[in-house]
Formats: C-alpha cells, structure tokens, sequence
C-alpha cells in the first residue's frame, strides 16, 4: 500500500513525539510492505512563526491532498498574547473545520500495566475503565461567534452556542455506530435543564434511538457525568456529546486511566482522510529535554493505520509493542513509578521500534 501522510510537527516539545511516531510508521511500514511518503504542513505556532498565520490555505490544501494527517500538538507562551484569530489554536481549529472532521474519537482505557498511575481507588479501577468519548468537533460554542465589545463603559464579551440538526444527527450517529461495535451501550451528556442546544440533542438523539433498538441509550448531565466518572468508570460504553462537553471530559477520562500522555485520537468526517493526534497539549515545559511521553503520538499513528488506511494488524502489531513496553518496565517520566526503568522520549522509540 502507498499513503501520503501530511505531518505536522507541532510546537514545543511536539516535534519530539511526532518524529519518534515516523520512525515507528517507517519501521511497519518496511516489514509488511508499505510505502508511506510525508508531506510537511505547518500550522499552529511555527506557522505564526514562518508565515504570519496559524494554518494559511497553502499548509490546508497540503492536508487535504494528502491521504491523513498527523498532528503532534500545537500552543506554547510564545504565542499566548497573540489576539484570538492569531493563536495557534485558531489553527487547529480551522484545520479541523476545513478537513470537515466533525467526529472526534478518544478513547479512555486502562493499561493494566498502568493501573497504579490512576488517581482513582483501586476498588474503582478494578471494576475496568473501557470506554469512548465521541466529541462534535466543528460546531457549537467553539465556532460561534465570538465578540468582545464595550457596553456602558465597560467590556462585555459574548461566545454563542448553536447546532443544527443536521450536526447533531451525523455525530449522534457515530455515537450509535460506535456503540454498536462495543458493548451497545451511550450516553449522551449534554445540559438540557439550561440549553436550547442540548434540548435539540435531546430531540434528534430520539429520533435515532428508533434506527438503533439494539443499544441501550441514556441521557446524563454534563456535571453528573463528570462526577459518575470518577466515581464509577465502568458504567461507561461510549459517550457522545457536544463540543465543548467533550473538551473537558475527555481529559478527565484520560487522566483517570494513568496518564495524558498515552491517549490517542482520530478525527474523521466523511470518507476516510482523518487528522490523527494525542490529546495532550505541547508541553512547553519539557520541550527539548528528549523526556516528553511519545506514545500517545504513536498510538495515534497506529489509529490512521486502522480508521483511515484499514491497516488492522499493522495497527495491532504498534498497539501490541507499546503494550510489551510497558511489560517490560520502562517507562516516561510522566507514567514512572517506582520499579520501573525511567527512559526518554527517543529511548521509548527505540524500545517500542525493538518489539516492532
Ligand atoms: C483538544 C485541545 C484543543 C481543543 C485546543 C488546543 C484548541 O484542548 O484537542 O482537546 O480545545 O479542542
Ligand atoms: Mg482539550
């Protein structure tokens, strides 16, 4: 198979992750027969930095001619004063709105090797943590409107929430979809007793409910879902919820499982081209030390193997490596516990390479 991946390196200590991920797709790449070429694109950060801009059109057409996208993470304090449209941020944001990838999939499961590492009782952790977050990635307060204006001598800032039908359908779907690949079982978190926009979930999810008699579906509170997931994980299959929801509870579900920086993500929309990337942020302050965690970039890289190329056990193969990593001891800074073997960002590439 030959796949052109377009490779954003990211801000501070991402293109650390990104290039132990490139030697991980070459190396399968190489044993099962595949050619995977990279087209760099620049966005966040050094594209402010190359070209004034966070994500201009040039680097966008790079993503979209390409057959998926890899991501590191993008921001930093170099950035931070920059007004909104300007921020690394906004780059993001407009790569994922101009990609059309309005599914994003983050999965929260323990490794059990990590088990330890979860801030959570071990009688909770026991009962298994296993579940999905599908998060609508290009739609509500994220792409509202936004303004900040002065009203009566003082500034008044406004950012408008809003959903169509038609986008909360094609995301609830997934979230059907999903479940029904699991154990059949959603959750849809929203805040129905305040918004309009989570009352037209309501009504659009019961629609589908109908096409979907197979799965099991409830409704929770945004503020009970973050409490019921640190209280009881395993109650949770998939879950689906809007944009801004899904921000926030999918960081809750990965730190519960250990560490941040084992999570992956994919973002698709229609057809297959996806934009793959760790849910954790740029990590400015370990940027250049070679200690960042590169796994969740590589387990990334493993998830365009398997949704957009369909490469199944190549994708196995990675997971599997990282997993008899772990097996064997070593580990980054950010999962060690004492008995473990603490090793680096190219060290952990170099032990997820040798079991590859
Ligand atoms: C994420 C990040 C982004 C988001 C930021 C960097 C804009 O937190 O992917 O979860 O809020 O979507
Ligand atoms: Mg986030």
């Amino acid at each position: 198979m030959q796949k052109n991946i377009a490779l954003i390196y990211g801000d501070c200590s991402s293109p650390e992750i990104v290039a132990q991920a490139v030697r991980v797709l070459d190396k399968i790449a190489a044993k099962h027969g595949h050619t995977f070429t990279y087209t760099r694109a620049y966005m966040g950060g050094e594209a402010i930095d190359k070209f004034g801009d966070p994500l201009p059109p040039s680097e966008l057409n790079t993503c979209l001619a390409a057959d998926s996208v890899l991501l590191g993470a993008v921001g930093g304090p170099k950035w931070e004063g920059l007004p909104g449209e300007k921020r690394p941020e906004k780059g993001l944001l407009r790569l994922r709105a101009g990609m059309g990838l309005y599914s994003n999939n983050r999965p929260a499961k323990i490794w059990p090797q990590l088990a330890q590492a979860s801030p959570l009782k071990e009688s909770i952790v026991a009962k298994g943590i296993d579940f999905i977050v599908v998060r609508e990635l290009i739609g509500g307060v994220y792409f509202g409107e936004h303004k900040t204006e002065t009203v009566n001598g003082e500034q008044r800032a406004t950012d408008s929430m809003c959903y169509a039908e038609h986008e909360i359908e094609r995301i609830g779907r997934i979230g059907f979809e999903t479940a029904q690949k699991r154990r059949k079982n959603l959750t849809c978190v929203d805040k129905a007793n305040v918004l309009d926009t989570s009352r037209l979930w309501r009504a659009v999810m019961h629609r589908l409910q109908a096409e979907y008699p197979d799965v099991t579906y409830r409704e929770m509170f945004v503020d009970n879902a973050a409490m019921q997931i640190c209280k009881d994980p395993s109650q949770f299959d998939v879950i689906v919820t809007e944009n801004m929801f899904g921000d926030i509870l999918s960081d809750e579900a990965s730190e519960i499982t250990g560490s941040i920086g084992m999570v992956p993500s994919s973002s698709l929309g229609e057809g297959t081209r996806g934009l793959y990337e760790p849910i954790h942020g740029s990590a400015p302050d370990i940027a250049g030390k070679d200690i960042v965690n590169p796994t969740a970039c590589i387990l990334s890289a493993a998830m365009m193997l398997r949704y957009s190329f369909g490469l199944a056990a190549e994708a196995d193969e990675m997971e599997a490596a990282v997993s008899a990593v772990l097996d064997a001891g070593l580990r980054t800074a950010d999962i060690w516990q004492p008995g473990c073997e603490k090793i680096g960002c190219t060290a952990m590439g170099d032990a997820i390479l040798a079991r590859l």
